[in-house]
């Protein structure tokens, strides 16, 4: 079949979370099941991999009212069934550094970016004669693709295509006041609460999202029952609960070419189940690398976007209790300046014990995972989470908060893999941090638990076949 995938990030192109990991290795996973497979994306500013931009003598063409958008389409080739596309526009993407935003917050034009990938990705497979079985949108800045699809190309070559919508993440909604509706030419019909894009007088794309696809995704079983009540719904939960016959919770997977300890090249030593040893080179580096002095204690890392979603805050409420033991805590994040300011503040108080780089450094995460002992994530909600299997597979010990893809992903108990609490509070990581401290006192114990981590199977393989599955239902419907 022909899979149409757009996402307004795609690994290595770009990327700020676990979204442009997975639009990197699902569409490939999908091309290794014998589907033709192309990925929409914008053609950013600050693009890695950008030499590899061929132009395909295309481009796009969209009238809205307040003017015309223009820009040429880029392709990379990945493989032979896999083909990136990058929507190029000067006023859009060209102009500015960031993907949704900067320091001064989101970018005041984002429902017009976003109104061309979506728009401009129908379009683009028009041009390039790319007839799609199924188109796959993710997250908001998608979320106008399957009402484009109904409201403007429901008669040409697209018309047969069937549309998926998958929910990375539900509370960021993309929400924009209700003259956007005017400004780009959405039908006034649409405007309505029950079955249109209107939440609380205001326009609301991730909605669009829900409302206009043939089929709903998010990325993890429980996260898909948790969406559906009032506490984790963000005011959707009941257009999902109506939905719900339509809604999967199909696991993300890991892309393991990318991670893997036996073969990384951001790591000093390799390792794998046979031998660990070059798990403790990766520990020495990690500490030198944050100017801790080498020492055994037990060390916990962290990588994360600095949100409220992930839970620092209750990281950085419960590590002065915990630093009376003997551990280190080294962390990688970038976000909310409170945060990254507690976590500095952190460090300087215990600069013995604590190391934060701020940033974005995929290499630098590559080393935590590798060499950290334990690995932290107290998220309040997460949808799937990646880090968490990444540490599985790097044998190092995930201590997660109970909720979403995490409690789908670590096992607890006294032969698990991982570590996890249920109470979104202070004792109640701090109890976690406890047992830690104690499985790291039983090196047997640990060993098993860092084996059963590394056993497991998360590649992309199955879930690549889940929705492989899911787009034949939907074509036979
Ligand atoms: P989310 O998408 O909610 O941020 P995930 O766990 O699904 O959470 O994915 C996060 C991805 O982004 C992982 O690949 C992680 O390594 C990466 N990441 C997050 N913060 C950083 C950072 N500061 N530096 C490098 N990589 C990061
Ligand atoms: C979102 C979620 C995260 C998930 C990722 C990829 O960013 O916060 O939990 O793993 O999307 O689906």
């Amino acid at each position: 079949m022909n899979v149409l995938f757009i996402s307004s990030e795609v690994a290595p192109f770009s990327k700020t979370g676990g979204l442009g990991d997975v639009a990197g290795a699902l569409p490939a996973a999908l091309a290794s099941l014998g589907h033709d497979v192309k990925v929409i994306t914008p053609r950013y500013r600050d693009l890695r991999g950008a030499e590899r931009l061929q132009p395909t003598g295309q481009s796009l063409l969209l009238r809205f009212p307040f003017g015309e958008l223009s820009g040429p389409i880029l392709a990379a080739r990945v493989s032979e069934r896999l083909e990136v596309l990058f929507l190029e526009n000067a006023f859009l993407f060209g102009n500015r550094h960031g993907l949704y935003g900067d320091a001064g917050g989101a970018f005041a034009d984002n429902h017009r970016r976003f109104a061309y990938l979506s728009v401009g990705a129908l379009q683009a497979a028009q041009r390039l004669r790319f007839i799609p079985d199924i188109i796959h949108a993710n997250d908001w800045q998608t979320g106008l693709v399957p009402v484009a699809l109904r409201r403007g190309f429901q008669t040409g070559p697209l018309a047969h295509a069937k549309s998926v919508f998958t929910i990375h993440n539900l509370a960021y909604q993309g929400q924009f006041p209700k003259d956007v509706m005017g400004e780009l030419a959405l039908p006034w019909d649409l405007f309505t609460a029950h079955d249109g894009l209107e939440f609380h007088d205001a326009v609301n794309f991730l909605k669009a999202g829900l409302v206009f696809s043939d089929a709903l995704t998010t990325v993890s079983p429980t996260y898909a029952r948790e969406i559906q009540t009032p506490e984790q719904g963000y005011g959707l939960d009941g257009l999902l609960r109506h939905r719900a016959h339509r809604l999967h919770g199909i696991l993300n997977g890991v892309d393991t070419h990318e991670w893997n300890p036996e073969d990384d090249a951001f790591l000093p030593a390799r390792y794998g189940l046979k031998d660990l040893a070059g798990k403790a080179v990766c520990k020495r580096e990690l500490l030198a690398r944050f100017g801790l002095e080498d020492s055994p204690a037990p060390v916990f890392g962290f990588v994360s976007r600095l949100a409220w979603q992930k839970g620092m805050d209750l990281l950085l409420e419960a590590l002065p209790a915990a630093l009376h033991a003997d551990l280190r805590v080294v962390g990688v994040g970038s976000g909310e300046g409170p945060l990254e300011e507690g976590l500095l503040a952190l460090q300087a108080r215990y600069p013995k014990q604590v190391g934060v780089h701020l940033g974005f450094d995929p290499a630098l995460s590559h080393l935590v995972e590798a060499g950290a002992d334990f690995f932290l994530m107290p998220s309040r909600y997460e949808p799937c989470g990646l880090n968490q299997m990444y540490s599985l597979r790097y044998g190092t010990v995930p201590i997660v908060r109970a909720t979403g893809g995490l409690v789908d992903t670590v096992e607890g108990g006294l032969d698990g893999n991982g570590i996890l609490f249920e109470a979104f509070h202070k004792s109640a990581l701090l109890a976690a941090i406890r047992r830690a401290l104690a499985l790291y006192a039983d090196p047997s114990r640990l060993d098993e638990f860092r084996r059963r981590g590394m056993e497991k199977d998360f590649s992309w393989g199955a879930s690549g076949r889940r929705y492989e599955a899911l787009f034949h239902d939907l074509m036979a419907e």
